[in-house]
């Protein structure tokens, strides 16, 4: 190890945001993981608790208790904490497959929701993803039941709306979309066209789940400050590095680092906002348990290893972050 000091300290000292997306359990149950979190990150991302399926176990209740003890821990170890996610067509209330619902009573529900939402967390969360996941992987707006009911104007709504009840920052976050492609293309024109509309947007952030393939980092860069150069604030927001079980390299660890290593330095050059990865270990990541997953990939894509050990991404972040 270069240095004695925190990924924490150091990212702070280059005024970048490290954050993990975690969930309420290990966090409840595991004091290793309340120490790395604390000691290493100074934002989080509650996973999945504030999702609309998690949240919203009937439709006229709400169940706040795993997100209220994630933004707890935050606010307790003076970290900050990202808001996720207002709309999205995934997590979604089961019992929205027998609600008899018309177009105008979704548009109230959706209203209604990021009212409560983001009011209730008006003094304690300060970014927001307010849609998630819009654009469909033929680049065009996806079909969702929030499209179904208002058409396009649901994204500039959902912003609007978020707006009027919180001062946090806003954004649009996606997959796919992380380098110049058609993807980002029309996000970026989604979002170019938003602005135009003096719709309330904030930034933009870039998933980077690396697991299909590593998005060229060049590419990367130049797509973060085209959107700089709208005027938005762009974070990574749900970073893993892994690669397919079936088709793994020899050496997964010193290339999921080199990755880790060429994205810090991106976020240093580009003056991007934060970096969160999704996870703090490789035993609480997302890839263990999706169900489209377990077995695909090797299936240890963070910065530490099962037993809160850091692996070489842990200190290729480090390093980069104490050399610039
Ligand atoms: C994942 C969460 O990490 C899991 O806990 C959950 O079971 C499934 O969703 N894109 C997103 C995230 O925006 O919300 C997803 O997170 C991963 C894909």
């Amino acid at each position: 190890m270069t240095t004695d000091r925190s990924l924490r300290e150091l990212a702070a000292e280059r005024g970048l945001t490290v954050g993990a997306m975690i969930g309420p359990d290990s966090l409840r149950t595991e004091s290793d993981h309340r120490r790395v979190l604390a000691t290493e990150f100074d934002a989080v991302t509650p996973g999945s608790p504030l999702k609309m399926g998690p949240l919203r176990p009937s439709p006229d209740t709400y169940d706040f208790g795993d997100a209220d003890t994630i933004v707890d821990f935050a606010l307790a170890n003076d970290m900050s904490v990202r808001g996720h996610t207002l709309v999205w067509h995934q997590q979604q209330p089961e019992w929205f497959e027998t609600w008899n619902h018309s177009d105008e009573r979704v548009r109230e529900f959706l209203r209604d929701h990021i009212y409560t939402v983001a009011g209730r967390y008006r003094k304690k969360i300060d970014t927001w993803d307010v849609v998630n996941e819009a654009v469909a992987d033929d680049d065009s707006l996806r079909e969702t039941m929030w499209y179904d009911a208002m058409g396009e104007d649901y994204i500039a709504n959902a912003f609007r709306w978020a707006d009027e009840v919180t001062h946090a920052d806003l954004y649009y976050n996606d997959y796919g979309g992380e380098a110049v492609n058609e993807k980002s293309d029309a996000i970026y024109d989604l979002l170019a066209d938003l602005l135009e509309r003096d719709v309330p947007i904030d930034g933009v952030g870039l998933q980077l789940h690396a697991l299909f393939d590593r998005p060229d980092p060049e590419s990367i860069a130049e797509n973060i400050e085209r959107f700089q150069d709208l005027g938005l604030d762009v974070e990574i927001t749900e970073m893993d590095v892994d690669f397919y079980e079936h088709d793994a390299p020899d050496d997964p660890l010193e290339l999921q680092a080199d990755y880790y290593r060429e994205i810090t330095e991106v976020c240093l050059e580009t003056g991007c906002d934060g970096m969160t990865v999704a996870g703090v270990n490789d035993a609480t990541s997302w890839l263990r348990y999706y169900e489209n997953f377990p077995e695909l990939f090797i299936g240890d894509p963070l910065l530490f290893d099962d037993w809160y050990e850091p692996k070489p991404a842990y200190e290729a972040v480090v390093e980069t972050l104490d050399s610039y």
